[in-house]
């Protein structure tokens, strides 16, 4: 009896090794967990490069840190990963450890964020445009203090930025900074990052109330920041949203940024799309068979405000 049981054992595991064989090896080196919007991206990998659609995922999350997103990568290597996928915390200082995942032939795809390197170090980026997301904000403003009757008048800005160096950052920052260049009347008072977190947010944004009594408006490069900044706004007495005395609006438009708008908290959410996992996994499909992909792949996004029927929405959105 003990035979047969060992015997049916060593077939299982041969089974099972076999198996393992056939699955697609994808090593992902995420960011970290600093947002509703990181971890609906985490869900979209996890849900998506699963053993049952033909891959074994290797997640790493690297807590806000490009030293352990290098070392993660280096991780991947070393076990001879068959695709490698970054959403590189900042844009510069990749070229060594790509170079070495290039050297070793195992195709790099960027996702979200982007790296500034050689082309040829990377097969493909997927992720939202982010200088068009600051410019729409900035249009967005625009066209609320035009119906506010505000136009003409000076108008006090303070920006809560993203992780500094990032390309979620720096293209907002560009974007927005576009649309206020056109603006004499729009003065930016201050510009200091929240690191995309809500703690650090409301941090910066307290320091904020205190220097600045007179702020019409804030700009919050994600949700997350922009409900510590809430918070701080009302722990300071004052009030924010469309029936409030402060326009405050953020990026990436999770859920909890609907309810935000739906309290009257927050005028605008602009989108900013985390589902990354399927338009990975077509990217590496498509290499698996031999075709080509576009190299800059970017996704369509809109915004959403209180003008609209955000209950209706929130009900259809997936994150
Ligand atoms: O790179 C995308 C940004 O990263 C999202 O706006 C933010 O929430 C996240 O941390």
């Amino acid at each position: 009896m003990k035979k047969v049981v060992a015997v049916l054992l060593a077939l299982m595991m041969v089974a099972g090794m076999v198996y393992a064989e056939d699955l697609i090896t994808v090593g992902y080196a995420q960011v970290g967990a600093e947002s509703d919007w990181r971890m609906a991206n985490t869900k979209s990998f996890q849900d998506t490069f699963t053993p049952e659609n033909g891959y074994q995922l290797i997640f790493d999350d690297a807590q806000q840190k490009q030293e352990n997103q290098i070392r993660a990568i280096r991780n991947f290597i070393q076990r001879e990963v068959d695709y490698i996928v970054v959403a590189p915390v900042v844009e510069t200082g990749w070229e060594t450890v790509l170079q070495e995942a290039y050297d070793a032939g195992i195709p790099v795809i960027l996702s979200d964020r982007m790296m500034d390197v050689s082309d040829e170090l990377y097969v493909a980026w997927v992720g939202g445009n982010f200088v068009k997301e600051g410019e729409t904000a900035g249009h967005w403003l625009e066209d609320y203090l035009e119906k506010q009757g505000r136009a003409d008048e000076d108008i006090n800005i303070v920006t809560l930025q993203g992780t500094i160096g990032a390309s979620a950052q720096v293209g907002r920052t560009e974007g927005f900074g576009n649309i206020l260049a056109q603006h004499d009347n729009w003065h930016m008072l201050a510009m200091q990052t929240g690191e995309f977190t809500q703690a650090k947010g409301q941090e910066v944004m307290e320091s904020f109330l205190h220097s600045y009594p007179d702020i019409d408006v804030v700009v919050c490069e994600n949700d997350n920041m922009a409900f510590g900044a809430i918070d701080a706004i009302k722990a300071a007495g004052r009030t924010c949203g469309p029936d409030g005395d402060i326009i405050i609006f953020s990026f990436d438009a999770v859920r909890a940024a609907f309810d935000a708008m739906i309290a009257g908290d927050l005028n605008a959410a602009f989108e900013c799309n985390p589902l990354h996992g399927p338009r990975v996994a077509e990217i590496i499909q498509k290499l698996e068979n031999g075709e080509s992909v576009d190299k800059i792949q970017y996704v369509d996004e809109t915004y959403f405000d209180t003008t609209m029927d955000l209950e209706a929405i929130k009900a259809t959105r997936a994150y």
